[in-house]
């Protein structure tokens, strides 16, 4: 990659945020379509979010991303966002629509592409049984809800959080419910709800022993079991449901789908699929 005075400036905004496998994907991208551009990773304090996205637009970056804990308090500062981004609450990706620096959300977007990918009928499915209530949970529910899912249970710890979540499902016209999880329904709704999700930071590295606290031997086969953690890429959680047969799937799908969704609407290029895949596997393996 040769830098010169006319390189494009891309940017992804986090705090930590050295570990973002961000900058290594779409850099891999930019040599393989032979685009001028580098995408930098920036450490960014909360308070300092501001002046960052002024300086963004003063240097002409160009786009990027912007990850956790920053995604929510960047709308704020950004010139307009999309009606996902408003229900979701929180954006990933910047890009200019014309001379305004715009936030979009492809978490959402990416989760449901992998999901077609991994279960192309997952409408079809009775509902979706939803680990957690965070961003990453109130991305993931709200595609489904705009995807076509009819249902979804939600379990959490901290009941607030949970049912603004259920609240905001029963607004884009979802049947939704949240369980607590010793609640004796819980076992129930695992009987019946045939996608599981996984968006609790339970099992993540370096917590590799820990599991969502579930009665694993409801799962039968027709179950189809999703865990968002990516490292490790297989999670106990995932173990015990292949244990019963269950098909699964980890987030290195989600993880590249936002990706392309995100390089296609900051450089308007069509992004080199084998190729951000072959990135996020080597900085996974
Ligand atoms: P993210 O943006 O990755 O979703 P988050 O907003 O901090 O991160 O959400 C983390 C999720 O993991 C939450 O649903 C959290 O549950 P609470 O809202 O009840 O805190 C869940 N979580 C984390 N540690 C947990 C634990 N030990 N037991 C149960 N749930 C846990």
């Amino acid at each position: 990659m040769s830098i010169d005075g006319h390189t494009g400036l891309y940017v992804i905004l986090g705090n930590p945020i050295g570990h973002s496998m961000s900058p290594a994907m779409h850099n891999a991208a930019f040599r393989a379509l032979g685009l001028n551009n580098v995408y930098v990773a920036c450490r960014v304090e909360g308070e300092e979010l501001g002046a960052a996205v002024a300086g963004l637009k003063a240097l002409g970056f160009q786009g990027g991303n912007v990850t956790v804990p920053l995604k929510e308090k960047i709308i704020q500062y950004l010139d307009g966002v999309s009606e996902e981004v408003q229900l979701m609450g929180a954006a990933n990706t910047l890009y200019w629509k014309g001379d305004r620096l715009w936030g979009a959300n492809t978490d959402g977007a990416g989760f449901i592409k992998s999901l077609e990918k991994f279960e192309p009928d997952f409408r079809l499915l009775e509902g979706a049984l939803l680990l957690g209530a965070g961003g990453a949970a109130r991305g993931v529910a709200v595609a489904l809800a705009l995807n076509g899912l009819k249902k979804i249970m939600v379990v959490n710890r901290d009941m607030t959080k949970g049912q603004a979540l259920v609240d905001l499902l029963k607004s884009l016209g979802c049947t939704a419910l949240l369980l607590d999880w010793k609640s004796p329904q819980l076992i129930q709704a695992l009987t019946e709800n045939l996608l599981v999700i996984n968006t609790t930071s339970l099992g993540m590295a370096p917590r590799f022993e820990e599991m969502p606290p579930l009665a694993y031997d409801r799962l039968t086969t027709d179950h189809r079991v999703v865990d968002l953690i990516y490292k490790p890429a297989e999670t106990r959680f995932l173990q015990e449901a292949k244990k019963r047969g269950c098909r699964t799937m980890n987030g290195i799908g989600m993880l590249l789908e936002q990706g392309l969704l995100a390089f296609r609407l900051f450089t308007r290029c069509e992004p080199p699929e084998e190729v951000m895949a072959a990135e996020l596997e080597r900085w996974l393996t």
